[in-house]
């Protein structure tokens, strides 16, 4: 995906952004770019009060000048701004491949909507070509990732499930826990999935966002196309 593309569909989620919103910030290099955005419309006189998605996410905005406060503060928002990794027809989301899932998906929850921002290549029929994120906590990680394989195999699905970053220096999540990337191909039945691997003690969350999405914006070399709206 082109920066160019990012910015475009950055560009065209910012005309949902009305004066005195509380706004959850998302994160990724989509939303990086909707952040510089936002970053001049405050200049220019936007009044907003953001919630950032993750550290990386509230540095960005803290160097920009985007004000924030927290979800503690904050814990009812207007609208969140995300991108995703992968989207189908029905607005359900892989999201965390940079794994910022946790926070990405406790903002959503808070927020009366959702954007989506990406481009065009990020649409699919099925979601799953994309490995499913799943946030899991350190402690039992075999036994937590032996339950994930077995609720996959009962859900008729398999495929290999890394730990991101590998075992010598794993990646470690905003919260401190750890990310196992599940390449299970089509997931036929995301919300079945779902909830069986919220049932597996060590899950602490997944990357399938169901439900949330209201709008998506999709960047092509031809325009912008929205998806849905508020
Ligand atoms: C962050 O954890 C992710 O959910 C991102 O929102 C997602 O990976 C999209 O990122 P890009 O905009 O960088 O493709």
């Amino acid at each position: 995906m082109s920066v160019e593309l990012k910015i475009e569909s950055a560009r065209a989620a910012l005309t949902l952004v009305k004066h005195g919103m509380r706004l959850g910030i998302g994160t990724g290099s989509t939303a990086d770019e909707f952040i510089r955005l936002l970053a001049e419309e405050v200049k220019n006189g936007l009044e907003i009060i953001g919630v950032p998605t993750s550290i990386k996410t509230k540095n960005l905005c803290d160097e920009l000048g985007v004000p924030l406060t927290t979800l503690e503060e904050m814990p009812e928002l207007d609208l969140v701004i995300d991108g995703a990794d992968e989207v189908d027809g029905q607005f359900q989301l892989i999201k965390g491949g940079g794994g910022a899932l946790l926070r990405e998906k406790i903002v959503a929850h808070a927020s009366k909507a959702m954007a989506v921002i990406a481009d065009e290549s990020k649409l699919v029929e099925t979601l799953g070509a994309y490995p499913l994120p799943i946030e899991v906590n350190k402690f039992g990680l075999t036994a937590t990732y032996n339950g994930i394989s077995t609720v996959a195999s009962n859900l008729g699905l398999s495929g290999e499930i890394a730990l991101r970053g590998g075992e010598v220096s794993p990646f470690e999540t905003d919260g401190g826990h750890l990310i196992l990337d599940a390449s299970f191909g089509h997931i036929l039945d995301a919300s079945a999935l779902s909830k069986e691997l919220l049932n597996v003690p060590g899950v602490v969350e997944h990357g399938l966002f169901l439900g949330y999405a209201k709008v998506v914006f999709l960047a092509s070399p031809d325009g912008v196309k929205q998806l849905g709206e508020l």
